[in-house]
């Protein structure tokens, strides 16, 4: 188990490691209703697909002590509206919802715990499946955050190597700092500083250059989105990280639970992909370094086509092209 857990149920509300001091200062802010926890989500204070299905679970879970049905119906909307790309937190809204429609309330605390024990299951199954794509020796390019901040423990990407660090293989994970949030410089290094994977921080533009000069195992990333054809959303700048990979002749891996392929959503130009304020771009640390007024556009997210990934790592198995079939065989 991780020191630092992202997401914890007190008695007071939900304890979230507010991921926005990090590494600076080891906070936790409690959150008691869901109207303010859809801030936090908004607000990137949890953040990371399942994440924040499981934040919102346990922001109902916690409502639910006081709510009525109708209230904690109003309540799941909001949050479910919080971010629009991530699909893990629809499907944890909508798991909690049938849960109350059969269960009232009181089955709101076991539904948000066993969304989040599985969570955990999940991952180490991923971890499992990944070790066949990561040898020892190998050395692995990772985008964003895809740990234990972003998940409920191990992560998917992150714990997969996690896992081949924990088994005596000698890796090494270039990590993209990822613009313009630093998920990957601010909390991936954080965490594999802490578990003692050997590590190297690059700025996004980098991975050409070290693609062409390194030799470089595979790409390995996580999602927050898969569409039905294969086709994956994720943190801006992955896919030109799929680009140069494919350039390259880099196997470009993706771990993905379950709860983050989305069967309802045909391909990938069907995703809703979430613009966020230019200041992320305009400004680092609240300090401007573009000038006043200047225009900007700031996705926060990309789709990478699905014959760019060479490999989908599920925890029921390595899914390999063509993705349509083998992510049907997954099921509801
Ligand atoms: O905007 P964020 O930080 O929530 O985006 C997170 C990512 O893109 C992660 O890579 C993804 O959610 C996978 S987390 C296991």
């Amino acid at each position: 188990m991780s020191t630092f857990r992202s997401v914890v149920l007190g008695d007071d509300g939900v304890r979230l490691l507010d991921q926005r001091r990090l590494p600076h200062e080891i906070v936790y802010r409690v959150y008691a209703d869901p109207d303010a926890m859809a801030g936090a989500i908004r607000d990137m204070v949890v953040r990371g697909a399942p994440a924040i299905g499981a934040a919102a679970a346990y922001a109902l879970a916690h409502a639910a002590r006081t709510m009525d049905a109708a209230a904690l119906i109003a309540a799941a909307r909001v949050l479910a509206a919080a971010r629009p790309t991530a699909v893990n937190l629809a499907w944890a809204i909508d798991r909690m919802v049938r849960r109350l429609e059969l269960d009232g309330p009181g089955g709101l605390g076991d539904e948000a715990d066993h969304i989040a024990a599985e969570d955990v299951a999940t991952n180490l199954a991923i971890a499992e499946h990944g070790q066949a794509l990561v040898p020892d020796g190998a050395t692995v390019i990772h985008h964003c955050n895809t740990g234990s901040l972003a998940t409920i423990d191990y992560g998917t990407a992150l714990g997969i190597l996690r896992v081949a660090h924990e088994r005596g293989k000698r890796i090494h994970v270039f990590l993209d700092e990822t613009r313009p949030r630093l998920q990957g410089a601010a909390l991936s290094a954080w965490e594999l500083a802490q578990l003692g994977v050997p590590h190297t921080v690059i700025v996004d533009g980098a991975s050409g250059l070290v693609m062409s000069r390194r030799a470089i195992t595979c790409c390995l990333v996580g999602c927050d989105r898969v569409a039905a054809n294969g086709d994956v959303a994720n943190k801006i700048g992955t896919y030109n990280l799929a680009l140069v990979a494919r350039a390259h002749g880099v196997p470009f891996y993706v771990a993905a639970p379950r709860s983050t392929i989305d069967l309802a959503t045909a391909r990938g130009a069907d995703i809703e992909i979430e613009e966020r304020s230019p200041d992320e771009v305009t400004q680092l640390g609240g300090i401007a370094i573009a000038p006043a007024g200047t225009p900007v556009f700031n996705p926060a997210f990309d789709v990478t086509p699905a014959e760019l990934v060479t490999a989908i790592i599920t925890e029921h198995g390595v899914l390999r092209p063509p993705f349509g079939p083998a992510l049907a065989r997954l099921g509801g």
